[in-house]
């Protein structure tokens, strides 16, 4: 990546519009290496600089890694000529980033789901090769029993002899249960379920490996990752930091 423009980059994070970024800088509180900016136009070359904000270490890697609390009734995708995407939840300046969703969540699953135009991680994300978990939260009817989850550590068989790799469950009260996945097929936590006829009702993801959502985001919701949030994601998916 070239040297950018300081409003640019900071913009591209998600965290500031450029209005924002003009502010910011005209009250001192933008720094490049140490250094103070003090004009907009500044061109830095994003590649080991530490920028600042306020004294905040701001990761400006030139990717964008956002958190949406994804609500019922909005499509994982990117556009639909008669449906709400999760992209239209966003403000016009982030959504020409070219973000994609990391995985796909039903039409009716709500929670986590990251956005982010950082193609090598979505990649690892969603690969198995690479282990990181996904829990999920599902309501069902009837409660979970023993058996059901030796059945998901042992490897479901679908009714269409679909193999499922070893899967967590756990009761966590009545009628709710918390089930983690390493792979992501079709429907796969309503069909694992079904299966052991505990049809879900309602499903939301909580996590993706270290990457825990926000209860504080409404849903709909969303904000950038902070550099501790894309340091963890990085690393558990054996990217090199930095
Ligand atoms: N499994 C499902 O069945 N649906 C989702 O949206 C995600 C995982």
């Amino acid at each position: 990546m070239g040297a950018e423009r300081i409003d640019k980059l900071l913009a591209n994070t998600g965290r500031f519009s450029r209005k924002e970024v003009k502010e910011l800088i005209r009250r001192r509180q933008v720094s490049v290496n140490g250094a103070l900016v003090l004009r907009p136009e500044t061109k830095v070359e994003p590649e080991g600089a530490v920028l600042r904000v306020a004294g905040e270490e701001i990761p400006c890697g030139g990717f964008t890694y956002l958190m949406l609390n994804k609500p019922a009734g909005v499509l994982t995708a990117t556009e639909d000529r008669r449906q709400t995407t999760v992209l239209d939840l966003l403000p016009p300046e982030l959504r020409r980033r070219k973000l994609a969703p990391v995985g796909r969540l039903d039409k009716d699953t709500e929670g986590l789901l990251l956005l982010t135009n950082d193609g090598v991680m979505a990649h690892r994300l969603l690969s198995p090769n690479y282990h990181v978990d996904k829990v999920y939260l599902a309501e069902t009817e009837g409660t979970v029993d023993a058996a059901d989850v030796a059945a998901f550590a042992a490897g479901l068989t679908l009714g269409d002899g679909t193999l499922c790799q070893p899967a967590g469950l756990e009761a966590v009260g009545e009628n709710l249960c918390l089930v983690t996945l390493r792979e992501g097929k079709f429907h796969q936590v309503k069909r694992m379920l079904a299966q052991r006829g505990k049809p879900v009702r309602r499903l939301k993801r909580l996590a993706m490996g270290p990457l825990k959502l926000d209860e504080s985001l409404e849903p709909g919701a969303f904000r950038p990752l902070d550099g501790p949030e894309i340091a963890a994601l990085t690393r558990c998916c054996g990217l090199p930091e930095g």
